[in-house]
């Protein structure tokens, strides 16, 4: 059976991180709508230019732009088998939209593990958090740094510092995760999906908490 997991977390939180991992345990697809404008961004898509402006407030996308991109990245067979969805969906209305489109293919979600971290934790991951510019492999210049400073393990690309990662941006992310994505935490409360993780462990075990959530469940 498919098998749709949503990271649920505050900006920071590790979604990013977990998910790339436990996508790869599980072989299934790491979608991360952040991730998706990102690309859009580089790439100068119409798509792109509408979401930056957003971004760089630190506010979120309008649901209309934000839904049918995610809703077209799952629509693709690499998806048949299920997906690790992080940062979609964000707000009540984008959950409700996810059931739908998951709905038309027969598919539910599984579980949504909200990850943990105090405001003040995150505003430390987050400015020290270094990315990989091919592929969007995350560091931490004090928790999670490379082996060799600026240079990524993985594909020796370069490591950048995102635009919105800086303090007032961040600050104001942390607000819309209180305002708009927080009331999230009930909504999956309700349906029974929601395991809360510890997210201030060290990531080798916040990776073993997900999984046992993730593979106990059917
Ligand atoms: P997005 O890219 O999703 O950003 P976010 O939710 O703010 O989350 P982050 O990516 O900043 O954090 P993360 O939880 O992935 O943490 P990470 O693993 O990197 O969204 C960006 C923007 O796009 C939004 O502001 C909005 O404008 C738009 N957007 C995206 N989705 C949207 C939607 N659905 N609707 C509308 N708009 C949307 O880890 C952070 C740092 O901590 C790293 O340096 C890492 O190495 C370190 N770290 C991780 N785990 C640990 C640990 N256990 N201990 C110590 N350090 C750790
Ligand atoms: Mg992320």
């Amino acid at each position: 059976m498919a098998k749709f997991v949503v990271l649920l977390g505050p900006p920071g939180a590790g979604k990013g991180t977990q998910a790339e991992i436990i996508a790869e345990k599980l072989a299934i697809p790491h979608i991360s709508s952040g991730d998706l404008f990102r690309e859009n961004l580089k790439n100068e898509t119409e798509l792109g230019k509408k979401a930056k402006g957003f971004m760089d407030a630190g506010k979120l996308v309008p649901d209309e732009i934000t839904i049918s991109m995610v809703a077209e990245r799952l629509s693709r067979t690499d998806c048949n088998q299920g997906a690790i969805l992080d940062g979609f969906p964000r707000t009540p209305y984008q959950a409700h939209e996810l059931d739908i489109i998951l709905a038309e293919k027969g598919n539910t979600i599984c579980c949504v593990p909200y990850i943990m971290v105090s405001d003040q934790d995150l505003l430390e991951r987050l400015t020290g958090r270094w990315t990989c510019k091919a592929a969007g492999h995350i560091y931490h210049a004090k928790f999670n740094p490379p082996k060799d400073p600026g240079i990524c393990d993985i594909d020796g690309s370069s490591l950048y510092q995102r635009d919105d990662d800086k303090k007032e941006t961040i600050e104001k992310r942390l607000a819309v995760f209180h305002e708009q994505t927080a009331p999230l935490i009930a909504y999956y409360r309700e349906k029974n999906l929601l395991v809360e993780v510890d997210g201030t462990q060290p990531i080798e075990q916040v990776t073993t908490a997900l999984l046992k959530t993730v593979t106990s469940v059917a």
